[in-house]
Formats: structure tokens, C-alpha cells, sequence
């Protein structure tokens, strides 16, 4: 039977993305991020050699950009505010008046134009200078991190609708400490343990800074969150699935948002020695400041099943020591990035948050489907037509309505992206826009999907056929 799924008055419709993916350098002045110094370095691990120099230009065409949200039916947008934009002498030092400028003038606009401004303070940009410091590994880094975001929520505090921490703060832990696919490619796991606890620490003490300036907004993270599923009920499987939960979902969504650590996680790296280092006060500050908000960020579920092999004890200690990914035969795929797609994780994650997070405030600040080669859907007038999109956002959302009737507090749905953006080393191999990028000329053109999006805002919902949920 085909519905109307209806959802709640003033739900946020919008989209998401981050100053390294969409900025581009521009004349501002800006230090140089650790994407830039390794694209300099190592542009071979880039796909194309294409690196975060241009991107899509944002810092020049913002307010076409923004003429484009309202085409797509935004009434809010997720930006990052980049801390080596805002503070040029690597990270430090004195603010960057001609960045704030620009973002006072882009929330401005966002504002005038009925776009509720969400903004981030942390999407994997470290200034190059800071990590040469030690990055996340380093208390001084921290503090660094602190004096930006105070910066910030004082330069913008009037303008931003909500402010986040983070954006995964788990992808630099794997990326840079264990799986080598962000700068520094470093592999070991106590150091990528200590920078975690930072990041966690930083959070916490930003979140404290900004109670004291009594703003109306709130202040959370996002987190990307996959529910995890064991293989099979054996008692093996689902003893595995319980250690990769915590290490990849409970090991920040718990301290960031309860303000506790899991505590399976902490015996297991504690008996590994593993654990990172802190001073006592910390666990104070960290259980005191916790989110007022949290985003979502759902691409794929985790599957997991006991481990067939032994470990080799001579190999770096990784969380694969407890458990092996399971490729779970017949799952319906995203060929292009290579993630599963199974639409009934969005629904399962917003219950833990209900059931276990005691119902935050929440909503969905990413899900999408990038997907490469997509000029073969263009028409005659220019126009990329992603049926396979829209499918994708309607299935994805069918079962946030469900959540949201089930009592689930999910105040709004972001897709990744609004206009095609670049995907760090993968660059601009699969595009996740509503809106195309012609990488030549920069010319934006709306996607059919872009159309969809803001036929379904305009409605606050879309027609489904209910009886495909399970
Ligand atoms: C999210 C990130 O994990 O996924 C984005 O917050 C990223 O920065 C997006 O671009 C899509 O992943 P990818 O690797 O295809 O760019």
C-alpha cells in the first residue's frame, strides 16, 4: 500500500559537508593542513592525483551555493569551520580576520535565505603545523583546539544554529593509527588509543567553554555509527560482535554522550596494555560535559563473526584480534565505495540511541550514495538523472518515519552531499551530490535527485510503498 510518511513539523531538511571537501584554498590565508602536506608528499595516493587545492570552490561561490540550497529544498546545512582558515600561523596565534569575515558573511546569507546554520568545528583538517606537534597524541593540541572552538562560538555564536565538536572522530583514530588511510599512516594502536582520548577530552572541554557563554544553541557531535550484527546467535559470533561494538561504536559514542567509558573496551586494553594516559580530572570533565545533541551518520551496517584463525602475536595489536569481518553472502552492495546498503540499520541505530542514550536529541547528519562514472546518466539537456538516489534517500527515510513513530527523537534528515564534493583519497571518483560539479568549468547543474529533495521538504515527506519495510 502506498502511504504519505509525513514527518514532524519543522523536521530539517538539508545536506552536509566540510571545509578540506568543498572550500578549496582561496585568498583568506590559511595554514596548511595535513590533507594538503600529504597530497604534497604523497599525491599518488589520491585518486587522479587530484588533491584538496580547488575542490569545489566554495570559498568564491557561496552565495550561488546558497541559491542552489534553496533550490534543493534546504532549510539547513551542515558547514565545518576550518581551524587553519581561522587561525593561518599553523593553527595558533593570532584569528584570521579576513576567515572570519567569510564565514560571518556565508552564515549571514544562509540565515537571510531560511537555512538554519549547522556547524562543525572538526572534519579531519588538523593543521599540518599542529600534527608535527603530535596531533591528537599531544595535550597541547588540545588546548589549541579549545582556544579555536572558544574563538568561534564567540565570532559566530549569534549566527550558528548548532554547533558540533566532531565529525567522526573515530575515522582519523582509524585512518591515521590502525588502516593507513589519513596522514600520518601510522600503525599502533596505543598511540591511536591516546589520541582518541583526547579527541574525547577535547570535546568535553570545548563543550565547557561554550556553557559559559549561555548561548540559545546546543552543542554535540557526530558520530559515524553502524549497528553491529553477529553472524549467526552462536554464542562465539555474538561474543565477537559484542568486542567490535565496543570498540567502534561504544568507544566514543558512550564517553561523548554519557560521559563513560565502555566498560568491556577498557578491561580488554587494559589487559592488552593498550591504555592511553590521563590525568584524573579529566574523567571529571569529561563526565561533566557531554553532548546537548547528536548526529548520525549511517552508510553501512557492521557484520561480524568469531574469528577463524589465529592471531599472530608478532603483527601490530588491532581490534581484529577478537573478530573477522563477515561478508554476509546475497547483501545488496554499493559497488562503487564498496559498502553494504541495508536500510534497516538507520532504524536499528535511532532504537539504541532510545533505548540506551536515553532518547538525545538527534537526528541524521549523514547518509548517501556515492557512485562513480556518472556522467553516463546524463540527458540531453545536461541534466544527471540518479533515480537510484532518490530510491536510496526514500528507502533510507522510510525507516527513520518508522523510528520516529516508535518514539525515536530524530529532528532531521542530512544527506552527504549537496554539491559534489571531494572524498579525501578518493577525491572525485563517486559523486554524492544533489547537485553536479563539472570539474573543468566548476558548473553546478541539480541533479533529478535535487529535485525530489526539494519536492520532499516542500511536502515535509514523500509517497512509500509501506509494505517494503521489514
Ligand atoms: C563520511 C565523512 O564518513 O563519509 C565524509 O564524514 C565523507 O567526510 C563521507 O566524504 C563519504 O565517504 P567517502 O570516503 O566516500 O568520501
Amino acid at each position: 500500500m502506498t502511504e504519505m510518511l509525513a514527518f514532524p513539523k519543522d523536521f530539517w531538511w538539508g545536506s552536509a559537508w566540510s571545509a578540506e571537501q568543498a572550500e578549496g584554498r582561496g585568498e583568506t590565508g590559511k595554514a596548511e593542513t595535513v590533507w594538503e602536506h600529504w597530497f604534497k608528499t604523497e599525491p599518488n595516493r589520491f585518486y587522479e592525483g587530484i588533491g584538496p587545492e580547488i575542490t569545489t570552490d566554495h570559498i568564491n561561490r557561496y552565495k550561488e551555493d546558497i541559491q542552489l540550497m534553496k533550490e534543493t529544498g534546504h532549510n539547513s546545512f551542515r558547514i565545518s569551520i576550518s581551524w587553519a582558515r581561522m587561525f593561518p600561523n599553523g593553527g595558533v596565534g593570532e584569528k584570521n580576520p579576513k576567515a572570519i569575515a567569510f564565514y560571518r558573511d556565508l552564515l549571514t546569507e544562509m540565515n537571510e535565505s531560511g537555512i538554519k546554520p549547522f556547524a562543525n568545528l572538526y572534519h579531519f583538517d588538523m593543521p599540518f603545523a599542529l600534527q608535527e606537534q603530535g596531533g591528537w597524541e599531544s595535550r597541547e593540541v588540545v588546548e589549541s583546539y579549545v582556544t579555536f572552538a572558544t574563538t568561534c562560538f564567540e565570532e559566530f555564536g549569534d549566527l550558528v544554529y548548532h554547533w558540533f565538536t566532531f565529525n567522526e572522530p573515530l575515522g582519523p583514530i582509524l585512518g591515521s593509527y590502525l588502516e593507513d588511510f589519513h596522514y600520518p599512516n601510522i600503525v599502533d594502536f596505543k598511540r591511536g588509543a591516546q589520541a582518541g582520548f583526547n579527541t574525547i577530552l577535547a570535546h568535553a572541554k570545548a563543550i565547557e567553554s561554550f556553557k559559559k557563554l549561555n548561548l540559545t544553541s546546543k552543542i554535540g557531535v557526530i558520530l559515524n555509527l553502524s549497528p553491529t550484527y553477529p553472524r549467526s546467535q552462536n554464542e562465539y559470533d555474538r561474543e565477537a560482535a559484542e568486542i567490535a561494538d565496543a570498540f567502534y561504536t561504544r568507544s566514543f559514542l558512550d564517553p561523548m554522550v554519557k560521559g563513560t567509558f565502555p566498560k568491556r573496551l577498557v578491561e580488554i586494553l587494559k589487559e592488552y596494555d593498550q591504555m592511553p594516559t590521563y590525568e584524573e580530572n579529566d574523567l571529571k570533565i569529561i563526565a561533566e560535559n557531554t553532548s546537548q545533541i547528536l548526529g548520525l551518520n549511517y552508510y553501512e551496517p557492521r557484520r561480524v563473526k568469531a574469528r577463524l584463525t589465529e592471531i599472530n602475536k608478532r603483527g601490530p595489536f588491532l581490534p581484529e584480534w577478537f573478530f573477522e569481518l563477515h561478508n554476509m553472502p546475497g547483501k545488496k552492495m554499493n559497488v562503487y565505495r564498496g559498502w553494504e546498503i541495508y536500510e534497516r540499520g538507520i532504524y536499528d541505530l535511532c532504537v539504541d540511541i532510545r533505548d540506551n542514550y536515553g532518547n538525545i536529541e538527534a537526528f541524521i547528519s549523514e547518509n548517501g550514495m556515492g557512485v562513480a562514472n556518472e556522467e553516463r546518466f546524463l540527458n540531453e539537456e545536461g541534466q544527471i538523472i540518479d533515480d537510484y538516489r532518490i530510491n536510496y534517500i526514500k528507502d533510507h527515510l522510510a525507516y527513520v518515519h518508522k523510528a520516529i513513530q516508535d518514539g525515536c527523537n530524530i529532528n532531521g534528515y542530512h544527506l552527504w552531499t549537496f554539491i559534489d564534493c571531494w572524498s579525501w583519497i578518493n577525491s572525485y571518483k563517486n559523486r554524492y551530490g544533489l547537485v553536479s560539479l563539472d570539474l573543468k568549468t566548476q558548473k553546478r547543474t541539480i541533479k533529478k535527485s535535487g529535485e525530489f529533495y526539494k519536492e520532499m521538504s516542500l511536502n515535509n515527506g514523500f509517497e512509500y510503498e509501506t509494505s517494503k519495510l521489514v
